[in-house]
C-alpha cells in the first residue's frame, strides 16, 4: 500500500491561531497512522485578494502557484479552519478560489477533484465554529472533494490548549488524533 500524502493547514494566518494548533495535533494523528504529512501556514504563503482583472493582467501570483503545486501532490487535506460570522474565513476562501483557477492546458479544478478532506474547527464560542464547517463542506464538495463525515469543532478554544499546543482534554486529544488517523486510512484504501 503506498504512503498516503496529506496536506495540512488552518484557514487562519494568527500568529498563535488556536486551528493552527488544532490541525497541527490531526496531522500527528495522521502520521501515527503512516501518513506523510505537510503542515502549511498560510503566513508565509500570503496571497492578493482574488481579483480576475489581476489575474488577467498579470498571471497567476507565485504563492498561488506554490499553492496549488502542494495541493496537487497531495491526495488528502486536514483543514481546520474558524468560523467567522457563521462561515468559512476570507483567508481560507481566497486560497480555494485561487486554488481553482486553472493554468493554460490544465484540466479544470485538478487541485480539488478526488481529494479526500477531514475538516475541524475551535473557536472561544460555545459551537467551536462548528457552522462555519458546513460552509466549508458544502464549498469543497461542489468542487469535487470528498469530505468524510468526521469532523469535530471544539468550544472554549482559549482554554482549551496547553503550553504545548496540544488539548487539555485527553478525549478531545484523542479525537483530533482520530481526525487524521480517519483521513490517512481512508487516503490509503482509496489508493491501493
Ligand atoms: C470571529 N470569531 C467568531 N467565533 C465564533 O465562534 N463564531 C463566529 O461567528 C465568529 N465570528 C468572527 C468574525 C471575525 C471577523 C473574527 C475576527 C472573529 C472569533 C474567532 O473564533 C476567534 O477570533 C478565533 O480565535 C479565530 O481563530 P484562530 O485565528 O485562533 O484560529
Amino acid at each position: 500500500m503506498s504512503i498516503p500524502k496529506i496536506l495540512a493547514f488552518a484557514g487562519s494566518s494568527r500568529r498563535d491561531s488556536f486551528n493552527k494548533k488544532l490541525v497541527k495535533i490531526a496531522a500527528e494523528g495522521a502520521r501515527l497512522a503512516g501518513a506523510e504529512v505537510t503542515y502549511l501556514d498560510f503566513k508565509d504563503l500570503p496571497m492578493p485578494l482574488f481579483d480576475e482583472d489581476l489575474e488577467a493582467e498579470q498571471g497567476i501570483p507565485e504563492n498561488v502557484k506554490t499553492f496549488k503545486a502542494l495541493m496537487k501532490a497531495h491526495q488528502g487535506l486536514l483543514i481546520a479552519c474558524p468560523e467567522y460570522n457563521s462561515s468559512i474565513t476570507p483567508l481560507l476562501k481566497n486560497a480555494i478560489d485561487w486554488a481553482s483557477r486553472p493554468e493554460s492546458g490544465e484540466p479544470g479544478l485538478i487541485c480539488f477533484r478526488d481529494k479526500v478532506a477531514v475538516i475541524m474547527s475551535t473557536s472561544p464560542g460555545a459551537l467551536g465554529g462548528l457552522r462555519g464547517l458546513v460552509h466549508i463542506r458544502a464549498i469543497l464538495g461542489n468542487i469535487g472533494v470528498l469530505v468524510l463525515p468526521n469532523q469535530k469543532g471544539i468550544a472554549k478554544a482559549h482554554e482549551a490548549f496547553d503550553e504545548n499546543g496540544q488539548l487539555k482534554d485527553e478525549q478531545q486529544q484523542q479525537e483530533i488524533h482520530q481526525l487524521g488517523n480517519k483521513l490517512a486510512t481512508v487516503v490509503a484504501k482509496l489508493s491501493s
